[in-house]
């Protein structure tokens, strides 16, 4: 058997992530998602894990630097890489929504200003829709946007909801279900497809 890399995200479903990892039986040595390290081995060294920011992980898939990607379909929607996705961990649930303040529906046939951590999943969504948009790039704190008049509206990952909810905001429009997703390089997929597919059967029983 070939080794294989792994790419996991780091941020809020890194945790949910590593305990599934651990229930396939693979033991990786100091891999917690607080962990400054950014590559760890299983026992045997037959899968590396590398660490790395989620939007890069379909990045790091996509170019071969890793073989699976487990990530949020939020990033894999973002980043447009060219990846096989497999399979849906159902972990990290969220969606992909439209938001704004409650009296300000969405006008159509009027240029909006969308501020957005995501601008090419806000594009899409509103190229599908024929409504022409300029996009803002924020890095966080998004929900500031429409209160302060820096743009129209938002599109955001919503959760629970309650940061809306404290800003006074509310969703206007859904986009996507989002979840943990495991995705795969199209090379790899045929090159290394025994061992891409035994850790995807020991993930899917790990969910069980
Ligand atoms: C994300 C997202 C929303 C919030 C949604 O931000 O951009 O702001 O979580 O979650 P909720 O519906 O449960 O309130 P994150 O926590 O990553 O922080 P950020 O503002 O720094 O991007």
């Amino acid at each position: 058997m070939q080794p294989i890399t792994l790419a996991l995200a780091k941020g809020r479903p890194a945790k949910s992530t590593i305990e599934l990892l651990e229930k396939t039986g693979e033991h990786f040595i100091d891999l917690h998602e607080d962990s400054r390290k950014l590559v760890f081995y299983n026992k045997d060294k037959s899968i590396k894990v590398i660490f790395v920011k989620a939007l890069d992980v379909p990045t790091y898939v996509e170019k071969g630097a890793a073989d699976i990607g487990i990530v949020g379909k939020d990033n894999i929607m973002e980043s447009q890489a060219d990846v096989y996705e497999l399979l849906d961990l159902k972990i990290g649930k969220c969606k992909f929504s439209v938001a704004g303040k409650p009296d300000h529906p969405i006008k159509n046939n009027q240029k909006l200003t969308i501020a957005t951590k995501y601008p090419n999943v806000a594009k899409k969504h509103f190229l599908k829709k024929g409504q022409p948009i300029e996009t803002v790039k924020l890095n966080g704190s998004v929900e500031l946007a429409p209160i302060i008049g820096l743009s129209d509206y938002i599109v955001d990952i919503v959760e629970t909801g309650s940061t809306l909810k404290e800003n006074g905001l509310v969703v206007l429009e859904d986009i996507e279900k989002i979840s943990t997703r495991l995705i795969v390089n199209k090379a790899s997929f045929a090159t290394k497809a025994a061992e891409v597919q035994q850790f995807i059967n020991q993930l899917k029983l790990a969910m069980e």
